[in-house]
């Protein structure tokens, strides 16, 4: 029962008056005790995002709002957020790094396939559209059936440097997308009209020395970002450098690249297709570095020239003894240790197995480069030193001359546009050796016959069958 004014039975109007002061005092006070606790709960709030808060800045996943009391009053809430502030206060600042982001993979339904490009040794590649976007895509599904114990490690590999690789003249790598099994795992890439494999194929005329100049530096400005980032590369080869119509060049293909260390751990030697394998790798060396790439440019600047791969072995000792031919036999001034590599043990060389012309690297003959400057010999001869330690680096290859005499490298723009092979239809299988199987152990090879005669040569059977040209 409510208590009565003491003028109530005086005076009625005055008693209502009262009551409706009484009935705004308590809704005032009433209003006054939310906006408090309104306040302390936004305080609450706002500590607690902070806490969740991850460190690229993006908010986090909602949070259950914490409960401060439960008494209303105003004044036992102050007390919980008193209370909480002082625990956040004793408790230890963590320290926050950033993270990358974990997500599932996207299905590979996503993409709609629009033609099949090309299967190679790791994988299927169709040119493909992001139906969300209706972005055009290269969709590359890795070949992973010979992995009994998982996901292999060659195909994390591809992912991780490919992932690290950002560089314009790298291969654009958007996500990786997944399709009904495990071992469905598809890469999504950037989609690029051509190869130079397929685009060497189908033109009429060579390059001009202006054209190779702008495509061989964006290869070896690519080149040289991975080996910044102790990259290498492994199976560099023109079909796994890809060309768009705005005459962009973009290294693919990460199937056999790895990171490596200094000093360089021990590697596999069965790696690089064979036509763009070094010297030091077909004799066994088991230690090696960013050379091998870099005979690998020698190789596709020799095939830019002339629109054919420069050096065609049948086998593995058919290509030894091609390239003695082109660069003469090493001698122990030209590439002093030699000896000393598994393979060379069985290497019977010429007794006229001198210096073949003057200088260190020894010039390449000039009458298999008869259009080169003698600038771009050079440099050629230096990219093809049989001694690894004699070829240039990535980025002493692009302060080379070469690059800076006439003709000067076309502008990008400039360059001219050719129909896509692989933009519509299935392109030609190129007649060239596939990049070797992953896991697999290097032959042993017997090179005695690289000479003349002996076991091994041009059909694995009868010797080289070459005369070996000096000078
Ligand atoms: N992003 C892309 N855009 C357009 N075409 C591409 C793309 N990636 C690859 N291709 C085409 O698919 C071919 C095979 O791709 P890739 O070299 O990555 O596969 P692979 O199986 O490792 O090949 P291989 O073992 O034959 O070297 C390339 O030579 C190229 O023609
Ligand atoms: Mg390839």
């Amino acid at each position: 029962m409510s208590a009565k004014s003491r003028w109530a039975n005086e005076d009625p109007e005055t008693e209502a008056i009262i009551a409706q002061q009484k009935r705004e005092k308590e809704e005032k006070r009433r209003a006054k005790a939310e906006k408090q606790r309104q306040l302390e709960a936004r305080k609450a709030q706002a500590q607690q995002d902070a806490d969740s808060q991850p460190p690229n800045g993006e908010p986090g996943p909602p949070k259950k709002r914490r409960r401060l009391s439960n008494d209303p009053d105003a004044a036992s809430d102050h007390a919980a957020v008193a209370k909480i502030e002082q625990e956040q206060r004793q408790q230890p600042t963590l320290l926050r790094f950033p993270v990358g982001e974990w997500g599932p993979c996207r299905h590979v339904d996503n993409f709609e396939k629009l033609n099949h490009i090309e299967e190679g040794s790791y994988g299927w590649v169709s040119r493909a559209k992001d139906i969300s976007t209706g972005e055009i895509v290269a969709l590359k599904k890795l070949k992973l059936e010979n992995s009994p114990d998982g996901f292999p490690v060659t195909g994390l590999r591809e992912i991780q440097t490919l992932m690290e690789a950002r560089h314009q003249n790298v291969v654009y790598l958007r996500e990786v997308v997944m399709g009904n099994k495990m071992d469905d795992v598809f890469l999504v890439m950037d989609f690029h009209e051509h190869d130079l494999k397929a685009l060497l194929d189908e033109m009429r005329e060579p390059f001009l020395p202006s054209e190779i100049k702008t495509v061989l530096l964006q290869v070896v400005g690519g080149l040289e970002f991975l080996h910044s980032q102790w990259i290498i590369h492994r199976d560099l080869k023109t079909s796994n450098l890809l060309m768009n119509n705005r005459g962009e060049i973009k290294i693919a293909d990460f199937g056999m690249a790895r990171y490596y260390g200094d000093p360089p751990p021990k590697m596999t030697q069965l790696v690089v297709t064979l036509w763009y394998r070094s010297p030091e790798l077909l004799l066994g060396a088991d230690k090696y570095g960013t050379e091998i790439d870099m005979w690998s440019i020698g190789c596709v600047f020799g095939e830019l020239l002339t629109k054919e791969p420069l050096l065609q072995g049948k086998n593995e000792v058919d290509q030894v003894s091609k390239i003695f031919a082109l660069t003469g036999p090493p001698n122990s001034q030209t590439w002093p240790g030699f000896r000393l590599l598994p393979n060379a043990k069985s290497l019977r060389l010429p007794p006229t197995s001198t210096i073949s012309s003057a200088g260190n690297p020894p010039l390449l003959p000039r009458s298999r480069f008869p259009y080169l400057t003698n600038a771009g010999l050079s440099l050629m001869s230096a990219l093809l030193a049989l001694n690894p330690a004699s070829r240039p680096t990535a980025r002493q290859c692009l302060d080379h001359q070469y690059f800076k005499e006439d003709p000067r490298p076309k502008p990008r723009e400039m360059f001219p546009t050719f129909p896509s092979k692989a933009g519509m239809e299935k392109r030609r299988r190129h007649q060239t050796p596939e990049a070797p199987k992953r896991g697999q152990e290097a032959p042993e090879l017997d090179f005695a016959g690289v000479f003349g005669g002996a076991p091994g040569g041009d059909t694995g059977e009868v010797g080289a069958g070459f005369s070996l040209r000096l000078g």
